[in-house]
């Protein structure tokens, strides 16, 4: 029998990753990456130390309630670790860890990309020429929106929105504002040169561009709602690289709809895969399939990161990045 730790991987994750996590413990690995069911979860937790999920694993509280339960650890493969009923996780003293910092870059490099594409019909324009529709260039033809100089609202002030500010203002000169309910660091503010609001609204109102950066909690569900999109400017873009539910997807549809805001650029949605019909026709919408942290480097990082918590704790350390 295996002294080493018997550790499951949901998902099929990078062979780098995988092969370090083969070495360190008892891994299960899942080769064809079919998504476990709920049962199957349950089963992982009755005969697994430690378990590798990620953000497409529900690990509700109905799952976590399963006994004889062997799991003392879950890390999970994300910065978000909404796919886990934290509460219930603490409630039975499980340590969840996620993997921080190291998608910062990739998932603010994301957020300019769907700000830029939105504001300068990226998308549409590729699919023009790609369906032979291009007849040539015009002084009127296909016009966006100038991005450089203009205001970005930042809904949160964490990580990832510093990385988008610091993108935007010293690549592109754009005024950043934002609101947060945390306090920031006086000198993370300064360097962006950012002003902070003290209200949802007040960035909404004045920005440009609105791109969120909150949590998934219950605090930010449906935050983004048809009366705070009434709130934004006519001629402004919604730009979601945080969780889909931060944003009331039908009120959404609604307000592009009638113009209430001017176009949208979204990595995620409430019910992946599933993006509500209406916005797959949109030409004013980028939609991407939450690609945030899809970079090689990123992805093994991240797998890293997990397996470094699943190990320090497995040695009785302190882990690194402890949720709870
Ligand atoms: C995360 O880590 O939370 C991301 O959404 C995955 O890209």
């Amino acid at each position: 029998m295996s002294a080493k730790p018997r550790v499951i991987i949901t998902r099929k994750i990078p062979a780098a990753c995988e092969t370090e996590a083969a070495l360190l413990f008892d891994a299960v690995l899942n080769k064809d990456d079919v998504p476990l069911t709920t049962d199957q979860l349950r089963d992982a937790l009755k005969t697994c130390d430690g378990l590798l999920p990620t953000v497409t694993d529900k690990i509700t509280a109905e799952v976590l309630a399963t006994e004889p339960r062997r799991t003392k650890i879950i890390a999970n493969f994300g910065v978000g670790f909404n796919n886990i009923d934290i509460q219930a996780a603490k409630a039975r003293g499980l340590t969840v860890t996620n993997t921080p910092d190291v998608l910062t870059d990739d998932t603010a490099d994301i957020a300019m990309i769907l700000l830029l594409m939105v504001a300068r019909r990226a998308g549409e324009g590729e699919r023009h020429v790609r369906s032979k529709s291009w007849t040539g260039w015009r002084p009127t033809h296909m016009l966006g929106t100038k991005v450089t100089g203009k205001t970005l609202g930042l809904v949160g002030f964490g990580r990832i929105a510093k990385a988008v500010a610091k993108r935007a203002r010293h690549g592109f000169g754009m005024r950043i504002i934002f609101h947060d309910p945390f306090p920031p660091k006086p000198e993370d503010i300064k360097a962006v040169d950012a002003e902070q609001k003290q209200t949802l609204e007040e960035v909404l109102r004045e920005a440009d561009f609105v791109s969120l950066h909150c949590p998934a909690m219950p605090e930010t569900h449906h935050l983004i709602n048809a009366q705070r999109l009434s709130q934004m400017k006519k001629n402004a873009f919604l730009i979601n690289s945080a969780r889909g539910d931060v944003i009331d997807e039908p009120a959404l549809v609604k307000a592009l709809q009638a113009g209430t805001i001017a176009g949208a650029g979204l990595d995620v949605f409430e019910k992946e895969p599933v993006v509500p019909p209406e916005l797959l026709t949109m030409e004013n919408v980028v939609i991407f399939p939450h690609l945030g942290s899809a970079t090689t480097e990123t992805r093994v990082a991240m797998g890293m990161r997990a397996i470094e918590n699943l190990k320090l704790f497995f040695a009785g350390q302190p882990v690194r990045d402890r949720v709870v």
